[in-house]
């Protein structure tokens, strides 16, 4: 595996893979990585015969309170465990080759209609945070596939209307959610949570299925909302929303809607803010 810090480096990587002309996939990450990245690898690879990988803690993505400098970063378990896991590039640049003119005056993307809302409402400037330095490294790697997880449902749909708004010639392939015993799915913020209260943060998948398992059997929207909110509040966590919305611009549904949803929960587990969804 090769390791590329600068633009050049990277763009130099990038071109000895695309000799053999085969496609090129890209798995964007902020590291300390752990098996749900690696399941990103994995879906990458099963689609392209390259897979370059970065690490990068975005910092305009993180809103002032937020978690940007405690974020975990693992540089050599990262490294490693790329090596391991057959990535053949990895770009980890400084924040300055990303953000050369400072993060505060530097060029923005934005994708306003999706990103002001459930996650952007609560995190504002979150997505173009993310919209922005996915662009940048778009533009670097210049792939032919990128891998993002389902599990942040709503960076997906930023990223889908990105690349169409931006023409970006990638395809965007979703992963599913990888997920521990009980349910909880994988998140490098997981390490955060003590014992107890990880066990306790099952509670959202379960509320999330229990979510599902209403729409398909006619239940109101509004009824199985309330409930699962309570299922979270019942669990000792405490919940940001839990709502049904539609899956391709998370707009309100009709009522009765019954396909075409997805299910999506954020709650607080003490300091950690934790997110998921199920697609319905
Ligand atoms: O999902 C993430 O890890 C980040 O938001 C991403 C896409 C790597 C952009 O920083």
């Amino acid at each position: 595996m090769q390791i590329a810090r600068t633009a050049a480096e990277l763009r130099a990587c990038v071109a000895a893979l695309r000799a053999d002309g085969r496609r090129v996939g890209f798995v964007p990450t902020m590291g300390n990585l752990h098996e749900g990245h690696y399941s990103l690898l994995q879906v990458a690879r099963a689609h392209a015969a390259h897979v370059v990988a970065s690490v990068f803690v975005n910092p305009t993505q993180f809103g002032p309170h937020e978690d940007y400098a405690r974020y975990p970063r693992t540089p050599e378990a990262d490294a490693n465990g790329l090596r391991q896991h057959g990535c053949d590039v990895l770009f980890a640049p400084q924040v300055a080759e990303l953000y050369p003119d400072g993060i505060e005056h530097g060029v923005r993307v934005s994708v306003p209609a999706l990103g002001g809302v459930l996650e952007g409402a609560v995190r504002p400037g979150h997505f173009d945070g993310v919209a922005t330095v996915v662009s940048k490294l778009f533009n670097l790697v210049q792939p032919d596939l990128a891998v993002f997880g389902q599990k942040d449902y709503q960076q997906l749909l930023v990223i889908r209307r990105l690349v169409r708004e931006l023409r970006f010639p990638i395809e965007v392939i979703a992963a599913p959610i990888v997920r521990e015993a009980n349910g909880l799915a994988m998140s490098s913020r997981n390490q955060y949570l003590d014992v107890a209260t990880r066990a306790r943060a099952g509670a959202i998948h379960a509320a999330l299925q229990a979510m599902a398992a209403g729409v398909r059997a006619g239940e109101a929207h509004e009824a199985l909302e309330t409930a699962a909110q309570a299922s979270l509040v019942a669990a000792g966590l405490v919940p940001d929303y839990a709502l049904l919305r539609r899956a391709d611009d998370l707009g309100e549904p009709a009522a009765g809607q019954r396909s075409a949803l997805v299910a999506l929960i954020a709650a607080r587990a003490g300091s950690t803010r934790l997110i998921d969804n199920v697609l319905i």
